[in-house]
């Protein structure tokens, strides 16, 4: 009877009275199929020898279990000679007489590993030697890596080596209307589980998870991202567009992403004035009013040279000097010289764009005529600025030496010089000399003045531009940083004599000058590379583990310098934490000894539960190891990627937090990271997020994302900010940037940036103003986050305690985060509709 009370059946054997014992069963031939090595699983029951009176000489307590390869299934005469012995089986549990009668089974199971077994198949036996023992049940089995689909690749079932220390790398397929991105790849365990997925397929163009796109949508790059909806002025009629068209009208560039507005000629040019004197004819005008919605605006000067009859002109562009041109203008001006003094030209403005050309209409243009001969009101002299205040300035100028009709009075125009599109002012003075108040402080206004006469008005004098001054506490303030830039200059003069010499202390005060300023409190970051002696940074920095405290487990990944596996460490007096042990291989030389251990130097400074935690290192033995807190979740960017629509925004916003509050701590410690991204930031098991991945220029080494750049630096340069590609300007600034990308990566659950784009049309899709949009369902607070992490000006991005505090208001305050981005774009198209 099993332990539910029904019957079974089973093998018996109990011949426990009688010496020498020496009875076999026989299993039939068992078929290895795809197994070299096979798990044998024996159920039995066997009577305590003990309880049994009169058999102490002959009674014994074990069986042995044999096996025989062979490669015919049927006919093979059973010779005991033949078979190779597996293992002496002893029971854990013994029953006796007294179970018995209390009807308690006492079931023994073991396990047993078999192979490598090369032929086709074998027998199992089984020998008895004296024992009381039951069979009940024997199972036979070996383990795979089942078939499974991941990161949108198939991996078929896959056995395992018998040697259970080396994994077998797998190749995946892509599934239908998915693409390889990095080739998939998935590593096969000896316990039948799949291991480090690397590389992905991802959904081709025109195709997201589930189905095509619908009319209305569209995806223009292979990627796990969903389809989008048409930007402005575009549409697509049919299922799966990988582009949408333009509408009537409106166009897009040859090198326009697929993801910008469709865009329009620009409308004619402004404001077209002149300013005239004996050599020179200022022509300026504003900006048009529609700039077609791009921002590569052009202006083309025209001239045409009149006679007594209007009609008859002639092109006069030959005659003309045009400074800078007469073509492909930026600003909204041209100096026009070497014309006749008597003469009436005719000049066109026509503002084009990078769409102008596939247009049909003809050009807008702005014309304006000037006859250069000056009887009219002359110009006034050079304007002066006489003094400035904070809201005022006080200008006067030299009257025209002479005027053959009075002077009625003069016009003053001025307009802030950051605001000059915008609108500008204008008084009127009869003295020549003007206060102009009403401004704002520590800013720049541009003048300019005409005279009046009968005659009518004077062109304008040339533009002079003014600053009002600061008021007290902006004066404070500037004096302060200068002050402060005074003393770094004179640091940084003589900071290489003593580097050799530095203690850390000296070395911290050295990163000081060079443009840290340390908070009371915190530590500075010391950079390793500036020991004459690495050891001795290693030493300072990192603390010596003694290898019998470390147990490795299995390997989880491969690094430049060796395996990354996971396992234990014990510390007396301490629980046994998980750790991930970093290997450094064999036959290194000594720069990769240091190159390798520089990234523990690094992490031994840092403290802080968004850091990840160094437990120390081993270097006093082979392999040289560096240990560190084990991450559950491994990488945030796969993580993500297999976990998709998985989390709420407060989750997702939640791990930015963590990584914002860790960036934080290594700005405030004036360590720059240069490579954050999704993939440098390691999740546990709770979901903090750790920033990781420290080595300064080996980090970037390391990284396949980083690429060489045109002056031979090597730069991940999707994550990186436009300064620091293009002069290595890397600063908490340019990790800001990389902040908001690795923003964009989280909310899009581990898109990669920009999609498909090669590296060179980002770098020129940012330097002309475009940025990433938002992923769906991203809280318009986070979009406006990110952009604001990618101004251009590195001095306006936010600084890292900026993104944590406003993070932390976003998890204060939930209903910041529901509107979202989509919400209000398709808001705004029913608006428009309307
Ligand atoms: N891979 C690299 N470092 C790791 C860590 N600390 N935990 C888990 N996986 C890792």
């Amino acid at each position: 009877m099993d332990e539910h009370n029904r019957p079974i059946h089973t093998f018996q054997v109990c011949n426990v009275m009688e010496p020498n014992q020496n009875n076999w069963l026989r299993s039939n031939w068992i078929s290895r199929q795809a197994a070299q090595k096979v798990y044998v699983e024996l159920r039995f029951t066997l009577r305590d020898c003990n309880s049994i009176p009169w058999v102490s000489g002959t009674c014994k307590e074990t069986f042995n279990l044999f096996y025989h390869e062979t490669d015919e299934a049927h006919g093979v005469k059973f010779r005991p000679a033949q078979y190779t012995k597996i293992d002496t089986i002893a029971a854990d549990e013994s029953f006796t007489q007294m179970d018995l009668g209390d009807r308690i089974l006492k079931l023994n199971t073991e396990v047993r590993e078999v192979g490598p077994i090369n032929r086709k198949g074998f027998y199992l036996a089984f020998q008895d030697i004296g024992a009381c023992i039951a069979l009940v049940s024997v199972r036979v089995y070996y383990k795979k890596c089942p078939f499974t689909l991941r990161n949108l690749a198939s991996f078929p079932d896959t056995v395992p080596r018998v040697d259970s220390s080396s994994l077998v790398e797998v190749r995946g397929a892509c599934v239908d209307h998915a693409e390889e991105r990095d080739t998939p790849k998935l590593f096969c365990g000896a316990d039948g589980d799949w291991l480090v997925p690397l590389g992905r397929c991802v959904c081709s163009v025109g195709y997201e998870e589930i189905d095509a796109c619908r009319p209305g949508f569209y995806k223009a790059y292979a990627g796990n991202i969903k389809c989008s909806k048409c930007p402005p002025h575009s549409f697509s009629y049919g299922e799966a567009s990988a582009i949408c068209r333009c509408e009537k009208g409106f166009f897009r560039a040859e090198k326009d992403p697929p993801t910008m507005a469709c865009t329009r000629p620009p409308s004619r040019p402004r404001n077209l004035m002149f300013n005239l004197n004996d050599t020179c004819l200022l022509l300026e005008w504003s900006p048009p009013s529609d700039t077609g919605g791009r921002r590569d605006l052009t202006y083309n000067v025209q001239c045409k040279r009149c006679g007594p009859e209007p009609d008859r002109c002639q092109q006069c562009e030959d005659e003309l000097r045009f400074l800078p041109g007469p073509l492909g203008l930026t600003n909204a001006t041209v100096t026009v010289v070497d014309f006749s003094a008597h003469a009436n030209y005719t000049f066109e403005i026509e503002s084009l764009n990078g769409v102008s050309d596939m247009s049909s209409f003809p050009r807008p243009v702005a014309i304006i005529t000037v006859s250069t001969d000056q009887g009219g009101p002359s110009l006034v002299g050079a304007l002066k600025k006489d003094w400035a205040s904070p809201n005022s300035i006080a200008l006067s100028w030299q009257q025209p030496e002479q005027t053959t009709l009075p002077i009625i009075d003069y016009e003053v125009k001025y307009y802030e010089k950051e605001h000059e599109l915008l609108s500008y002012s204008s008084t009127r003075t009869k003295a020549p000399s003007v206060i102009v108040s009403g401004l704002k402080p520590a800013t720049w206004y541009v003048f300019s003045v005409r005279t009046r006469t009968a005659a009518g008005y004077s062109s304008y004098s040339p533009k002079y531009e003014y600053e009002t001054t600061g008021d007290c506490k902006y004066l404070r303030q500037s004096k302060v940083l200068f002050l402060l830039n005074q003393s770094f200059s004179v640091f940084s003069r003589c900071q290489w004599y003593f580097k050799a010499k530095m203690t850390s202390e000296d070395k911290r005060r050295a990163n000081y000058q060079n443009g840290h300023v340390p908070y009371p409190g915190i530590k500075t970051y010391v950079d390793p590379d500036t020991y004459e002696d690495p050891t001795q940074a290693v030493h300072e920095f990192t603390k010596e583990i003694d290898p019998s405290r470390i147990r490795i487990e299995r390997v989880i990944g491969a690094g430049e310098f060796g395996e990354v596996c996971s396992g234990r460490l014990r510390t007396p007096g301490k629980k046994e934490i998980a750790v991930a042990i970093k290997t450094l291989k064999g036959g290194y030389v000594e720069r990769q000894r240091w190159d390798f251990l520089r990234e523990a130097s690094i992490m031994g400074q840092f403290d802080h539960p968004n850091i990840i935690r160094l437990e120390g290192v081993v270097t006093k033995s082979r392999p040289v190891m560096i240990v560190v807190e084990y991450m559950e979740n491994g990488s945030l960017d796969s993580f993500l990627r297999q976990h998709d629509g998985h989390f709420t925004v407060i989750q997702l916003v939640g791990m930015l937090r963590g990584i914002a509050s860790g960036m934080k701590y290594l700005s405030d410690m004036g360590y720059v990271h240069r490579d954050l991204a999704a993939r440098n930031i390691l999740v546990n098991s709770n979901l903090v997020c750790k920033v990781s991945d420290f080595g300064l220029s080996r980090v970037l080494e390391d990284d396949p994302e980083a690429a060489y750049t045109t002056t031979g630096g090597k730069i991940p340069i999707r994550w990186t900010a436009p300064e620091a590609i293009s002069y290595r300007k890397f600063s908490s600034a340019s990790d800001a940037w990389s902040y908001g990308i690795v923003m964009w990566e989280v909310m899009s659950y581990g898109e990669r940036p920009y999609w498909e784009m090669s590296n060179q049309d980002v770098i020129l899709s940012i330097e002309e103003g475009y940025r990433l949009p938002a992923p769906m369902g991203c809280p318009v607070a986070l979009h406006q986050l990110m952009l604001h992490c990618w101004q251009k000006e590195r001095n306006h991005r936010p600084k890292f305690t900026d993104i944590v505090s406003f993070l932390d208001k976003l998890i204060r305050n939930p209903s910041s985060l529901l509107p979202l981005v989509e919400d209000i774009q398709s808001q705004s198209d029913i608006n428009l509709a309307q």
